[in-house]
């Protein structure tokens, strides 16, 4: 799904890495290691095309969708808990749009033929809302947010009055909900609790697409990814296993 061909970044003159080659199928599960300041956050931004690269080769299939989530919480205003996640689902909540105006519109014509019309456009949005999941994602979205520890009396509380915590928990779930190819995860369990980490423990290990996390947790790590990624001496190194596999063969 995505190729890096012996990358190579310096931010001016301190050389991060230089060579760095790594394949990501759309089943993969990768935790990227590496002490702190060896360029992790920074492999995740040139994947996402928001840091340029000095050399090598960036190869992404047409049409894949990242979820990012940044190690930096990133202030929301303007909605709600429960809207700022749907929000993250564009495609489906502009589909509702559409389909808002037709309802209007319909009420508003008189003439048999142009109702037709309208009842036939309506009925292929129809259509693909429900292909595409509309019709659930509201409880879905609410079934996120629960696991991510909110009360139902959250959901309608405004962004803005949240902790940083709970910022993280919103920019989480609406990542999750939009179900990304791959999704790229800074530190995500730095604000959890128990009972969070768990359900997105569990949530991640079923997962359809790809995913590579940058934790510390190691147990976390050991749950869910099946390669290791480290960043050591300006080099990727590669481990196939989980973070265990990985203490064995460095040991
Ligand atoms: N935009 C930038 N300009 C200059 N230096 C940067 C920039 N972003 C990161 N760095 C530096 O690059 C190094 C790696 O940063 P980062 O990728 O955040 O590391 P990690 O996530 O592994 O802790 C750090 O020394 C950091 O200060
Ligand atoms: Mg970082």
């Amino acid at each position: 799904m995505i190729t890096l061909q012996n990358l190579q970044k310096q931010f001016s003159g301190k050389i991060l890495f230089k060579d760095v080659s790594l394949q990501i199928g759309v089943r993969d599960r990768i935790g990227l290691i590496g002490p702190n300041g060896s360029g992790k956050t920074t492999l995740f931004r040139i994947i996402l095309g928001e840091e340029p690269i000095d050399d090598g080769e960036i190869l992404i299939a047409k049409g894949v969708r990242f979820g990012y989530l940044p190690q930096e919480v990133i202030p929301l205003k303007g909605d709600t808990v429960l809207g700022e996640v749907l929000k993250g689902a564009e495609n489906i909540i502009s589909l509702e749009d559409k389909m808002k105006i037709l309802e209007e519109e319909f009420s508003s014509i008189q003439d048999p033929k142009e109702q037709e019309k309208l009842a036939k456009e309506y009925g292929k949005l129809q259509e693909r809302y429900a292909i595409l999941g509309g019709y659930g994602l509201e409880a879905e979205a609410k079934q996120i947010l629960r696991g991510l520890g909110f009360k139902e009396r959250d959901f309608s509380r405004r962004t803005e009055e949240l902790s940083g915590g709970w910022l993280m928990r919103v920019a989480l779930g609406k990542i999750l909900l939009q179900s990304p190819d791959l999704l790229l995860l800074d530190e995500p369990t730095n604000y959890l609790d128990l009972s969070s980490l768990i359900w997105l423990e569990e949530f991640l290990i079923n997962y359809p697409g790809a995913m590579i996390i940058i934790s510390h947790d190691r147990v976390f790590l050991n749950h869910l990814v099946n390669r290791i990624a480290e960043i050591e001496n300006e080099q990727l190194h590669l481990y196939s296993g989980n973070y265990d596999f990985y203490m064995k063969e460095k040991a």
